[in-house]
């Protein structure tokens, strides 16, 4: 469907095109004067050098040939040549059953789907994770969501880190308190035990032992780093372990993220494409691209046209070793020869801005990628505290996610059981998805570029600009659905009242229809939903969570508004409440795509 706003431009257009004015001039735009009309049109003051006119002469033309119009219920031609705009509501109905008789609610679907890839999550294998990897895992999944929804084809992919020295050090340590164990023992010839030596609550506490002593014990740390050579020269014993320790930190991984609602479809690492480098290497030298500087092997990747200081890309140190450069250079190698992607996009921190623009110059420059093929890091800012620093726990340390989350949903809990009667059972699961939505709420309504305050008071409140607050509109318009469906149909309804989707039709939303809006409040609404389409390209464009956040925060609060001024259930026109029924499923179902597209869902109460 096309974009509402783009509608009415055109028969903007068209008045501006009979009037005798070139029809781009039509151009609408939403009112900056609300009080006054809904849209408005700044095309006769554009139009008025170029005609040698006064624009209000233009506008009154243009006004002259909109009389009578389906499209505008009113216009009119204000000093010093403005045309303000209200829109006929049996348009806005119209628009609005288009949109519901649409899978995408009148999104269109790109003609020629792209491949992409969205690199995001990046924890480190036996570390565990914090909240730095928090926002990764909270703005990838929902950019892999709205580009999947966009009618792409998506991968997402979390880039373990599970090749470098955590490993060496693990091994380290489990020699150190274990020397018995079979990895260690260079003449053991018997298979290794199929059981880790470890679960994860100790390989948790290894690894930040041995991370401290190798600090401080520099023999230590060269016995880790000869650990990890071992490793990664592919040492039997030590490849056993390596794979213990994989299998134990993805699985508690795995549970993590589930909680969070975070899904990938590929769990590659570092490890996987280790086998690529050598000739991806040797090509680059072969190419005449990389070339040694201070003993290390290096691609030049700095542009004429450079503002700031560009440092070469490492692709090698000088003992020959590879680096994190190096492994995003092959994972890309590894990426483009077996899914063709069209776009990779990747999701860090934004201190690692340069590093990522060094890395994709190279991978142009050596020609690991297409011309036309599409590289996009988005850095994301700090997570701070209400002090304004890096958030930290009480005591100054890194905030787990697990105990972040674990605060967050007691604190949910707590709101939730206070003076209201739940079942404990119902009322942790519905804490759990409403702190969810509370974390990832607060996180994507903010740019992500930004940072911003993890404020837990703010973010878990039902009122404001917040993840609850759109949980309780739905919710409340869920428990209208409910009541209006027994009050019509019988007590029991026809049962089908909860999770009445898009793909389960026959139900209510089959059994009432839109009507024109009857009030101010009902048509603003209206007007709120029939900007989905437009909202959603420009997130996916611009790959921009935040602005579904800013959407449906206005529709939301634009449902309430209509809500608090109309008696919907109490209504004795049957077919009057039948229409705002219709309008308060599309509502309903509008927001429940638009959480689902930012991770996160609505309980049935709350
Ligand atoms: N493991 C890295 C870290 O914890 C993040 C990986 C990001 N993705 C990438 N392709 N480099 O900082």
């Amino acid at each position: 469907m096309k974009k509402f706003l783009e509608l009415i431009s055109e028969e903007m257009g068209k008045a501006f095109a009979e009037a005798g004015y070139q029809a781009d001039l039509g151009k609408v735009t939403i009112s900056n004067r609300p009080d006054l009309c809904e849209y408005q049109c700044n095309g006769a003051m554009a139009g008025a050098k170029q005609y040698h006119k006064a624009p209000i002469m233009i506008a009154n033309d243009v006004a002259e040939k909109l009389e009578g119009n389906a499209v505008f219920s009113e216009v009119s031609a204000v000093a010093p040549g403005f045309l303000n705009l209200k829109v006929a509501e049996k348009f806005v109905k119209e628009y609005l059953q288009g949109m519901r008789a649409d899978e995408k609610f009148g999104l269109e679907m790109p003609r020629k789907p792209q491949m992409i890839i969205v690199d995001y999550g990046g924890p480190n294998i036996a570390k565990p994770l914090h909240v730095g990897h928090l926002r990764s895992a909270i703005i990838g999944e929902s950019i892999k969501r709205i580009c999947r929804y966009a009618g792409h084809k998506v991968l997402g992919d979390i880039h373990l880190g599970d090749w470098g020295l955590q490993m060496g050090l693990i091994a380290t340590e489990l020699k150190k308190r274990h020397p018995e164990l079979p990895y260690f023992d260079e003449n053991w010839q018997g298979e290794y035990p199929q059981e880790a030596p470890f679960t994860i609550s100790e390989l948790e506490e290894i690894y930040p032992a041995a991370s401290a002593k190798s600090k401080e014990d520099a023999d230590y740390k060269a016995e880790a780093m000869e650990a990890t050579f071992q490793l990664q020269s592919g040492v039997p014993g030590m490849r056993a372990l390596w794979k213990h320790i994989m299998e134990v930190s993805v699985t508690d991984l795995k549970k993590n993220y589930a909680a969070l609602n975070v899904e990938f479809d590929l769990w590659k690492g570092e490890s996987d494409v280790q086998d690529i480098i050598p000739g991806m290497v040797e090509k680059m030298k072969k190419d005449g691209y990389a070339h040694e500087s201070d003993g290390a092997l290096v691609v030049d990747v700095k542009e004429e046209t450079d503002t700031k200081e560009i440092p070469p890309c490492m692709i090698l140190k000088s003992d020959g070793a590879s680096l994190y450069n190096t492994t995003d250079l092959a994972t890309i190698v590894d990426r483009m020869d077996k899914y063709r992607p069209d776009k990779l996009i990747y999701m860090t921190d934004k201190r690692q801005d340069l590093y990522f623009e060094q890395v994709f110059r190279c991978a142009r420059k050596t020609g690991l990628v297409e011309p036309e093929t599409q590289l996009i890091h988005i850095g994301f800012g700090t997570m701070n505290g209400k002090d304004g620093k890096p958030f930290k726990t009480r005591e100054g340390g890194v905030m787990r996610l697990e105990n972040l989350i674990r605060e967050i949903n007691e604190e949910m809990y707590r709101k939730i059981t206070d003076n209201r009667e739940m079942e404990e059972e119902e009322a942790k699961e519905t804490s759990r998805i409403v702190s969810l939505s509370a974390v990832k709420y607060g996180d994507l309504s903010n740019q992500a570029s930004k940072d911003y305050i993890f404020d837990i008071d703010r973010f878990t409140s039902f009122e404001g600009d917040t993840g609850p607050y759109i949980l309780y509109t739905i919710v409340r318009i869920k428990s209208i659905l409910k009541k209006y469906e027994e009050q019509t149909y019988g007590e029991s309804g026809s049962g089908q009242t909860e999770n009445v989707t898009k793909s389960n039709n026959d139900s209510l939303a089959e059994r009432t229809s839109l009507r024109e809006a009857a009030s101010e409040s009902e048509k603003a609404l209206m007007l709120e939903i029939a900007k989905f389409n437009a909202m959603l390209e420009a997130a996916y464009e611009e790959v921009a969570p935040h602005k579904i956040c800013a959407y449906i925060y206005d529709l939301a609060n634009a449902f309430n508004h209509f809500y608090h001024e109309t008696k919907i259930l109490t209504e004795e026109d049957k077919e009057k409440q039948s229409g705002w029924i219709a309008l308060l499923i599309l509502t309903r179902d509008v927001l429940e795509v638009c959480i689902d597209l930012l991770g996160f869902s609505a309980p049935d109460r709350m």
